[in-house]
């Protein structure tokens, strides 16, 4: 079964074709990031605009990488949800007339599912059930992962999510967006010690989370005195090991209650190094093991799209054929 993934929820058009037995064909994505940087920050309507742009030029380079038509597809998914209206009303609308151009079903996708389970496009795919941390722009969840569509919420963040913390505070540095890689890359060059910042909710017993404090904490240290360019380094390294310690100790608590030994990291925060380091340092301790997406899949992309769309159809999901389509820019993935 070959199955067209379409992604368009953010600021990254994505395109994708998995096939159930030939795996990933081909996948391309465009980032409008070069777009928004002006901004400070994604501007809805300009993102909805650039996808209906990229997206045909996206399905060409797609099909050609892949050696594959349109006449070769059997399905198609899209992001339904959780995502910016305008922009996810533009893939939807793709993959639904495209869909009914070809006579063949589409199936909304939700975007924290996609991320979810793109672990299980790499090379060594953990087996389920799993641990997952999920840590994105929108979202930080712990969840149990027992088999394809079935979750369980065990704790997240009750203010920013992660990602959404490392740009605001990139922000506070001075830092372009999105700020969350420049964050990272200017901590390799800071040093411990220099500043404090607290580690909101490392002891409270339970697996949520909360960014904002810390947030706070960083613009107070901004406030107090200007900042040299190396000051900044050392206040980027301490917030960057203040997240990863309540991210990495609160995952491991995850998989004791769980009684689970293996943890799966998706989402943009997932490209993080020193996130990397510090999990699999923990993990090897208590004899877990930690899986990540392929670099290039931790970000949104229609990969992950196609091969969540591709498992759910395998699982039984009808699809529609019928032309009608809906998004949900608010969607718990509990939902779903
Ligand atoms: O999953 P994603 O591409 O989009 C959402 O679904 O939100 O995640 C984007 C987030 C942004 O907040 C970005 O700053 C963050 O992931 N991010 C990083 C890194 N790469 C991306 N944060 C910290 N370190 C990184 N290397
Ligand atoms: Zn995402």
């Amino acid at each position: 079964m070959r199955v067209l993934g379409v992604e368009s929820s953010c600021d990254e058009t994505g395109v994708a074709l998995y096939d159930t037995e030939g795996g990933l064909l081909g996948h391309a994505v465009h980032s409008q990031v070069d777009m928004h940087e002006a901004y400070g920050g994604v501007v809805p309507e300009l993102a909805s605009r650039d996808h209906i742009r990229r997206m045909v030029p996206l399905l060409r380079r797609v099909l050609a990488e892949a050696g594959s038509s349109l006449e070769e597809l059997d399905a198609i998914a899209y992001t339904a949800g959780p995502g910016l209206a305008g922009a996810l009303l533009v893939g939807a609308s793709f993959a639904t007339a495209l869909g009914m151009a070809r006579g063949i079903p589409v199936l909304p996708v939700h975007h924290l599912e996609g991320h979810l389970l793109s672990p299980l496009l790499s090379r060594n795919p953990p087996q389920f059930p799993f641990v997952a941390l999920l840590v994105s722009g929108g979202h930080t969840q712990l969840m149990r992962v027992s088999g394809v569509g079935d979750y369980e919420l065990l704790g997240e963040s009750l203010d920013d999510a992660a990602g959404e913390a490392f740009d605001k505070t990139a922000k506070l540095l001075g830092l372009g967006y999105p700020g969350g890689p420049a964050l990272a890359t200017l901590a390799e060059s800071g040093r411990p010690g220099r500043f404090k910042l607290p580690r909101p909710m490392l002891h409270s017993h339970d697996l949520d989370f909360s960014f904002s404090g810390l947030k706070t904490a960083v613009l107070t240290a901004v406030r107090e005195r200007p900042l040299t360019e190396s000051d900044k380094a050392d206040l980027a390294f301490e917030f960057q090991e203040a997240v990863t310690d309540v991210l990495a100790a609160k995952s491991l608590s995850a998989l004791a209650t769980c009684r689970l030994d293996r943890l799966v990291v998706a989402g943009g925060v997932g490209a993080n190094r020193r996130l990397r380091n510090r999990l699999d340092e923990r993990a090897a301790k208590s004899g877990a093991r930690v899986f990540y997406p392929e670099l290039e899949l931790c970000t949104d992309n229609g990969a992950m799209i196609a091969f969540c769309g591709a498992q759910r159809l395998l699982a039984g999901a009808v699809a529609g054929s019928d032309g009608k389509f809906a998004v949900r820019p608010r969607w718990p993935l509990a939902e779903c």
